[in-house]
């Protein structure tokens, strides 16, 4: 039998990430061979998601390009996992009656046995069951080269923060046994990841027994092999003092933190059900740097929520002042199907809502730039991960504080922590040279 080929397309999250790892995994041990062309492959799987409309509609766009493909060939065969998949189910075989398996995010463990069902019977398979762990599928295989883990310690999620979808497509929370996840640290350090990226929706909701982020956090500090520890994404109100004084003292724990404000209007925050005012925020922002002075935080904002006022407005962009964000993911408010927010009239105009995001992210990027150039002349240890796009010679890699540095350098030392000194910088990189 000749080899059966796959091409795996990603969009979303860090979770989206770790699943198509676990979905590469699970197909290379079930003897497919990756391919990146998708009209080639004899499988083509799209890994989803649906957080803001615009996500949406980029995966329905791509998976509409598969039509044709399959009339033209239909022992070709289509999966839709993730985020989409989850959301909504068997009604996509309504719409797209040419796809053979629908698996939610949670159902991972059945795509091989589903996917063999599908090419036996001809017949669409869906699976959308959120109960059990996704990550309970013996020993798969990671993809090579990257330097960096993702491993998930946190599943699904709780808030139901107004405006947001996660909750419906992952589920409820559900916190992995940490020492299945000391295990999945110690294959990953030994296969020469040299970076763990703790991820979850929540990773301060963590808990396993009497072990919370910072002891999971100190067992991690303690696996051979591990040179950098990141966690992703702390949840503003339940993120403090554990956890900062972690990066303090851990030393492979980073100075870098990710802390979503959404909003700097307490009357806005209260509405998107965020459980923190405006000054909370600023409180644990303060807290951070009180453990970790010169602590890279990164955040995400949202702009056009219903009801904001111009008042609002004028408090995020006086918080994004005050805090001083080295980097920020910015958003147009995008209602979401059966959130609650969605029942709520969707009224800031489209063009306020626009203008809104123009101004945040022109503020935002001052702060970047200004940020970014404090930094020239001072030396950091770079983990080196890749040749950079450009220019041609030079490399690519991060700061312990998850600052991007390019300089001039050869592919042998990828995989290698050096001193490197900031020479030059913008807004999103920093350019340097060997110290
Ligand atoms: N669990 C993380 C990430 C959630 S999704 C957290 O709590 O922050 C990533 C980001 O997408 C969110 O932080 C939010 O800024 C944005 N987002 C989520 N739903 C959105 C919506 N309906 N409209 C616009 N942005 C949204
Ligand atoms: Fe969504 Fe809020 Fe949960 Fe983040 S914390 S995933 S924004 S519901
Ligand atoms: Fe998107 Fe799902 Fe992640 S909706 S942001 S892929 S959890």
């Amino acid at each position: 039998m000749s080899e059966r080929t796959y091409c795996l397309i990603t969009f979303g999250c860090q979770m989206n990430e770790a699943d198509s790892e676990r979905i590469d995994g699970i197909l290379l041990a079930n003897g497919w061979r990756k391919i990146d062309s998708e009209n080639d492959a004899d499988l083509v799987l799209f890994n989803t998601c649906v957080v803001r409309q615009g996500a949406e509609d980029r995966a329905l766009a791509r998976l509409a390009r598969l039509k044709p493909l399959k009339r033209a060939n239909p022992e070709k065969l289509v999966a839709i996992c993730g985020c989409l998949a989850q959301q909504d189910g068997r009604r996509l075989l309504e719409t797209m009656p040419w796809v053979d398996l629908v698996l939610g995010t949670r159902a991972l463990p059945r795509l091989a046995p589903l996917l063999d069902e599908a090419i036996a019977t001809g017949a669409p398979q869906v699976c959308v069951d959120l109960d059990g762990d996704p990550c309970e599928i013996p020993d798969p295989p990671r993809r090579a080269p990257d330097l960096v883990a993702r491993v998930n310690i946190i599943l699904g999620c709780n808030k139901n923060c107004s405006y947001c979808v996660v909750p419906t497509t992952r589920g409820r929370e559900l916190s992995r046994p940490w020492p299945k996840i000391l295990e999945e640290v110690r294959v990953a350090a030994a296969g020469g990841r040299k970076e763990v990226l703790l991820i979850g929706q929540n990773v301060n909701s963590y808990r396993d027994g009497e072990v919370r982020l910072p002891e999971l956090m100190a067992k991690v500090d303690a696996v051979p092999g591990v040179e950098r520890i990141r966690t992703i994404t702390s949840h503003p109100r339940d993120a403090g003092e554990g956890q900062f004084r972690a990066m303090a003292e851990l030393p492979r724990v980073c100075e870098s933190l990710h802390l979503p404000a959404q909003s700097g209007s307490t009357r806005v925050l209260r509405r998107m059900y965020r459980g923190y005012s405006r000054e909370r925020y600023l409180k644990k922002v303060e807290q951070l740097r009180s453990f970790v002075p010169d602590a890279t935080l990164t955040t995400d904002l949202i702009a056009g929520f219903p009801g904001e006022t111009d008042e609002d407005f004028e408090q995020t962009l006086s918080l994004v002042r005050e805090a001083r964000f080295d980097s920020a993911f910015m958003f147009l408010y995008s209602p979401r199907r059966g959130t609650a927010a969605a029942q709520w009239p969707d009224d800031v105009p489209l063009e306020v809502k626009k203008e809104r995001l123009a101004r945040l992210i022109d503020l935002q990027e001052a702060i970047s730039r200004e940020k970014n150039r404090a930094l020239e002349g001072r030396r950091f240890e770079v983990l080196v991960e890749r040749s950079a796009k450009r220019p041609a010679g030079h490399l690519s890699g991060r700061t312990r504080g998850d600052k991007t540095v390019v300089f001039p350098g050869g592919m042998e030392m990828v995989g290698k922590t050096i001193k490197v000194e900031i020479v030059d910088s913008n807004g999103h990189t920093l350019f340097g040279r060997m110290a």
